[in-house]
């Protein structure tokens, strides 16, 4: 039975994820809460070697999208029965720098896998394990000016890479926005674009009422 809280967050890489995860968990220990902090893909001994297959970049662009599927939930099978599931179970508040929703973003509407296969997926790995509360950082739509410009420049292979990676993080971002909006309960969407200040003390706001409501 689940007895702690717990919270992920999710958004594209660079948008300040990691500073508002930080500033979470010392609002959370500055009350004398007990925070069990994870990230993905990673934070258990096999999960980290999962990573490394992930995110090495000699293996980039060999990875597909089904494997990657399969390996992003294996390092997160691994998770959630060593450190997630016993941690709520202790009553703690787990937070996860990203989760599922990241393999439905990445790999659902960033590669196009089908998101009804990542969703059973998700579940099968986490034994059905959904948070309490998803905190989206969330940005515009990607710079078109840029894209256009990539788009007319000369057709070398590195340039092909480099719009399909700026199409790929537009389809990303446009993903996560996608799935919040399906489950908008379950959702904090901030604006990553202000500043580092506001948005802590929304995501410290909305943290501290589903903490009221326990
Ligand atoms: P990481 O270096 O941890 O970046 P970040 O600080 O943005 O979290 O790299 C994680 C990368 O893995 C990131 O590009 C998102 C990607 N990813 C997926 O594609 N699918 C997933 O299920 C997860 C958890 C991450």
């Amino acid at each position: 039975m689940k007895k702690g809280l717990f919270i992920t967050f999710e958004g594209l890489d660079k948008v300040g994820k990691s500073t508002q995860v930080e500033n979470l968990v010392k609002h959370l220990e500055s009350k004398n809460l007990k925070v069990t902090l994870v990230r993905e893909p990673g934070s258990t001994e096999i999960s980290e070697k999962i990573r490394n297959i992930l995110l090495d970049k000699e293996n980039a662009g060999k990875i597909s999208p089904l494997t990657e599927l399969l390996l992003y939930n294996a390092a997160r099978a691994q998770l959630v029965d060593d450190i997630i599931r016993p941690a709520l179970e202790r009553g703690e508040i787990v937070i996860s720098d990203r989760f599922y929703d990241s393999t439905t973003a990445y790999q659902g509407y960033g590669r196009g896998l089908d998101i009804k296969l990542i969703h059973s997926v998700n579940m099968e790995a986490t034994g059905n394990l959904v948070p309490d509360l998803t905190i989206l950082m969330s940005v515009g739509p990607l710079n078109e000016t840029i894209n256009n410009h990539e788009r007319f420049q000369s057709s070398s292979s590195d340039d092909r890479l480099e719009r399909e990676s700026l199409e790929f993080r537009e389809r990303v971002r446009a993903g996560f926005l996608e799935i919040a909006r399906q489950e908008a309960d379950r959702f904090l969407v901030v604006d990553a674009e202000d500043t580092i200040e506001n948005v802590a003390a929304k995501i410290a706001e909305r943290v501290d009422q589903l903490l009221q409501t326990k």
